[in-house]
């Protein structure tokens, strides 16, 4: 997808910076790695449960009308039957016979080359943000190459889904360039299948959840008959999802096991659904700027009529302007009372609600806002990271690499350092504010190197701010310490109460 030199030089740079400065590494990498796979590091660690935390207490904790939950990730089998998981989670599949290459064929592309109104062959190319040009380009050089005389139409793009069984065998492969080889399009389910207890058998099938969100529906008469809920009200969880995904890529943006903050949003049958749907997207564009990503890199994405699933009223995503491309974010979905319903008849058991004002039972629709929290992480480091000319001490013009990341999700919010670790007067008065502020807050005592080195080891890690405990701070009346601000680098003196107050400010 990426592709100017730029997008591809930054996704490089963030890669390579999640690997060297411990944010995320490949998954079992002394074996060469797992596809579709990954582990967070220390830094990583931080920063992902600083979202899903930011998440939880926005969505949850700070609202009266939605409780959270948190569901096993093996359940029912007949869960994902009644879902329509079983039957229809799957993509379309094309094997490439001579590479044994995988792609999904809605994301391969083809055009007739088009000579003076005949065809006279087929290009392919891979979803991109230029695979128009692409095969623009590719139809050119198919031309140049088999001498063809004549006016070359401008190319029509089409998904490998439409091809038609006679075009199939034209269409070269992607990895060879050769036509032949590919095969029709077939659907390939993408749940991870297991066996639950000792017999390996079909009677023992079950399969790790490609959503968090059948868990909300399976126990939403659990949630109704053991709270005070009263509708609009909404059950959110966050937990592991797993899909075999065909092309896992783009680094986190589409892996194999990823985590899902889902939440639904149950409303009366008669309420006006499109109106709580807009709520419900507004909120969450909001809330995605209250962790630092910039409206500018936001856009909304409304899923056509047509391509709805056909209990769908209305889907809505946020998207994300990647170095590789705009993509989904956040999908924000009006399903009816599709997944209930279904429930109600695949167990026998009703999943309705009583209307005291008519007196009859009716069973709610849903508005569903479900985001991974590894395509924020992503987001949020693709938003945060700069590299900029700055003046060291010297007045000597160097590099740094900072992570903007807001204060509310920055892995560590402050960091302590003595001005040298020799001087005691300076240690103990950095650690007793170490040890006061370790309490409520991720912070680091970093006394190792020079100042100016251990500023720039912050910025890269996104700490908003360091404190400086310096000689003024020990020989001067007041307290203060040298309070030096990431973004603007600008260093003031601050007292302990006034850091506290900073901090309460910020980071919520
Ligand atoms: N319950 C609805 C549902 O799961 P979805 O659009 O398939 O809808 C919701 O997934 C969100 O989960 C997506 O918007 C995306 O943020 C995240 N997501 C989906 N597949 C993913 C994958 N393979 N890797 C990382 N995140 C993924």
């Amino acid at each position: 997808m990426p592709e100017s030199a730029d997008s591809s030089n930054l996704m490089e740079a963030l890669v390579s910076l999640a690997k060297r400065r411990g944010f995320i590494y490949q998954s079992s990498e002394i074996y060469g790695g797992l596809n579709g796979f990954f582990d967070y590091g220390p830094l990583g660690v931080e920063l992902k449960r600083n979202i899903r935390d930011c998440w939880w207490r926005d969505m949850v904790q700070r609202r009266e009308d939605i409780v959270g939950i948190e569901t096993s990730i093996i359940m029912h089998p007949k869960v994902w039957e009644a879902s329509g998981h079983v039957a229809g989670f799957s993509d379309p599949l094309v094997d490439c016979k001579v590479s044994k290459q995988r792609y999904r064929a809605d994301q391969l592309f083809f055009a007739a080359v088009v000579v003076d109104g005949k065809t006279a062959g087929y290009v392919s190319a891979l979803e991109s943000e230029r695979t128009g040009a692409e095969l623009q380009e590719a139809a050119e050089t198919f031309k140049r190459k088999k001498s063809l005389q004549g006016a070359l139409e401008p190319v029509k793009v089409r998904e490998f889904t439409e091809a038609t069984e006679a075009e199939i065998p034209l269409v070269p492969s992607p990895a060879t360039g050769e036509p032949g080889s590919l095969t029709a399009p077939r659907a390939f389910n993408m749940m991870f299948q297991t066996n639950v207890g000792a017999m390996s058998d079909a009677s023992s099938v079950a399969y790790l959840r490609p959503e968090t969100a059948q868990g909300m529906f399976v126990d939403f008469k659990n949630v109704v008959d053991t709270t005070r809920v009263k509708l609009p009200f909404g059950i959110a969880q966050v937990g592991k999802s797993f899909r075999n995904e065909i092309t896992p890529r783009n680094f986190i943006f589409r892996s194999r096991e990823f985590e899902q903050m889902e939440m639904e949003y149950f409303i009366h049958e008669d309420a006006d659904w499109a109106k709580a749907h807009e709520e419900w997207i507004v909120w969450c564009e909001n809330w995605l700027k209250s962790i630092g990503l910039p409206e500018s890199h936001l856009s909304r994405y409304a899923h056509p009529k047509e391509k709805l699933a056909f209990y769908s009223r209305g889907t809505v995503d946020i998207m994300f302007k990647y170095p590789f491309g705009v993509q989904e974010l956040w999908g924000i979905a009006a399903r009816g009372n599709y997944d209930l319903t279904q429930h109600a008849n695949a167990s026998g058991k009703p999943q309705e609600m009583f209307d005291e004002a008519t007196k009859k039972k009716f069973v709610p629709h849903v508005i569903e806002p479900a985001v991974g929290t590894d395509r924020i992480f992503l987001a949020v480091l693709t938003a945060a990271y700069a590299v900029e000319d700055v003046k060291d001490e010297k007045g000597n013009v160097e590099q740094r690499t900072v992570l903007r990341l807001s204060p509310r999700i920055a892995p560590v919010k402050v960091a302590i350092l003595p001005l040298l670790k020799n001087k005691e007067q300076l240690t103990n008065r950095a650690r007793a504010l170490f040890e006061k502020l370790k309490r409520n807050y991720a912070v680091q005592y970093d006394d190792g190197g020079a100042i100016g080195k251990r500023y720039r080891r912050q910025d890269e890690a996104g700490t908003p701010w360091c404190v400086t405990i310096d000689f003024d701070t020990i020989e001067k009346p007041g307290d203060t310490f040298t309070l030096r601000e990431r973004d603007s680098m600008a260093q003031k003196r601050i007292t302990e109460a006034e850091l506290f107050a900073l901090l309460a400010e910020h980071v919520y």
